[in-house]
């Protein structure tokens, strides 16, 4: 079989829910989903690799080496945010199954160093947490962090669960789950520093505190022409005011010390001639700091109960998706420099602020988390753009950091 090079099928994956400016739309277990598991399920069975999906969806390829060792993982998420770039977690996974590939090869022709592990590439289901909140869902099971049953229930905003979702798109498994000796990812940087300092590899060394807010505003609905001016509880406005505080709250703080923003609102009952009777909106929250993040929280509730008080709405808050702030271990890391030292590729450590699978697997097995540089640091949207040089580099990185792991 020729093998197809790495960037062939990167471009190939991003042909699948392709949006007209170079991104897509790929959200957890719909259509587009259920297409890329369907080319990452031919990409290992077309090379004899076992393939299971486990009872949240999460999909691995398994590369036997030593039967019955537990397995090296590598991966990430071919889920995407709506219009969302088509570098965020696909290069990871198509990434891993190159590096496997390779890895499986030197080992069928008998030169490569005797490994004391088997390999496997996995899909993590729903790390994007788009269409179905919390994100990084899949790994969060998986590491025991998220319950599964809880998680199948987990609605959309059109009534449809993560159950009935991925049973319509032919993936909700029950194979059993492989056992994790370390765990490897590499992911587009979604900064600016590897770019600015011309370093091709990031070494992930810590990950920002996170946590959403889960804000429900309730009004009354009324006639937006017939209904006194003083009469009004408009949920709408008071959604409005809570937006906006998010970003004075933020400013409140040193400059980057603290990121926020509101990205999702549900309006009811939607009509221009309606005063709104509920928005459900969801503040994201991080910074390096948690107890910066604890006191714009609590800033932000109080705000919150004049905004009650003021409109005469009644607003729930409540906290969401928090994720503590966590360092990868040192060996990772020192690993990833030995490699970039033997590859000649230069690497320096860095934290990231987005959320990542490898911040879940990170609480259960040895976790190197890498990264490429992107352009201009812009992600979840159509511009995103890592360079092809910078992608193939980084896939060497991958194979050589997996070899090393599979000799432990
Ligand atoms: C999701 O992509 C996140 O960064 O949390
Ligand atoms: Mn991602
Ligand atoms: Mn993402
Ligand atoms: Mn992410």
């Amino acid at each position: 079989m020729t093998t197809p090079s790495f960037l062939t099928d990167f471009h190939r994956v991003a042909e699948i829910g392709a949006t007209p400016n170079h991104g897509v739309d790929r959200q957890a277990a719909t259509a587009e989903d259920r297409e890329t598991r369907e080319w990452f399920r031919t990409f290992a069975q077309t090379r004899g690799w076992e393939v299971r999906v486990d009872g949240i969806g999460n999909q691995f390829a398994l590369v036997e080496l030593v039967p019955g060792a537990p397995y090296v993982l590598l991966g990430s998420h071919l889920d995407s945010q709506p219009l969302g770039g088509r570098f965020d977690g696909a290069y990871g996974v198509i990434a891993g199954l190159h590096a496997a590939d390779r890895i499986a090869n030197s080992h069928a022709a008998g030169d490569a160093a005797a490994p004391r592990f088997n390999l496997a590439v996995v899909n993590w289901f729903n790390e994007e947490g788009g269409r179905f909140a919390p994100s990084i869902m899949g790994s969060s099971v998986f590491a025991g962090i998220m319950d599964e049953a809880e998680m199948l229930e987990v609605r959309d905003l059109r009534g449809v669960s993560v159950r009935e979702a991925l049973d319509q798109i032919g993936y909700l498994g029950s194979d059993a789950r492989p056992e994790i000796a370390a765990y490897a990812e590499i992911h587009i940087e979604q900064g600016r520093i590897l770019e600015r300092e011309g370093i091709p590899i990031g070494a992930v060394d810590s990950s920002w505190y996170t946590q959403k807010l889960d804000i429900e505003v309730l009004g009354e609905q009324s006639h937006t022409g017939a209904t006194l001016m003083s009469d009004r509880h408009d949920a709408l406005l008071g959604a409005a005011k809570v937006i906006q505080r998010v970003h004075e709250v933020t400013d409140q703080f040193p400059p980057e010390t603290l990121v926020s923003s509101v990205g999702q609102l549900t309006l009811e009952p939607n009509s221009p001639i309606v005063v709104a009777r509920r928005v459900h909106l969801v503040a994201d929250l991080r910074a390096d700091d948690e107890a910066v993040v604890l006191a714009a929280r609590d800033r932000l509730l109080a705000d919150i109960r004049l905004i009650e008080a003021e409109h005469g709405l009644t607003i729930h808050a409540r906290d969401f998706d928090v994720r503590a702030n966590q360092h990868y271990p040192e060996s990772g890391i020192r690993l990833s420099e030995e490699v970039a030292a033997s590859l000649g590729l230069g690497a320096r450590r860095i934290r990231t602020m987005a959320g990542h699978d490898s911040v879940a697997m990170n609480r259960i097995a040895p976790t190197v988390m890498l990264f490429i540089p992107s352009v201009d640091g812009v992600s979840h949207c159509e511009r995103e753009f890592s360079r092809d040089e910078d992608m193939a580099a980084g896939v060497d990185f991958l194979t050589e950091v997996a070899r090393r792991l599979l000799t432990g």
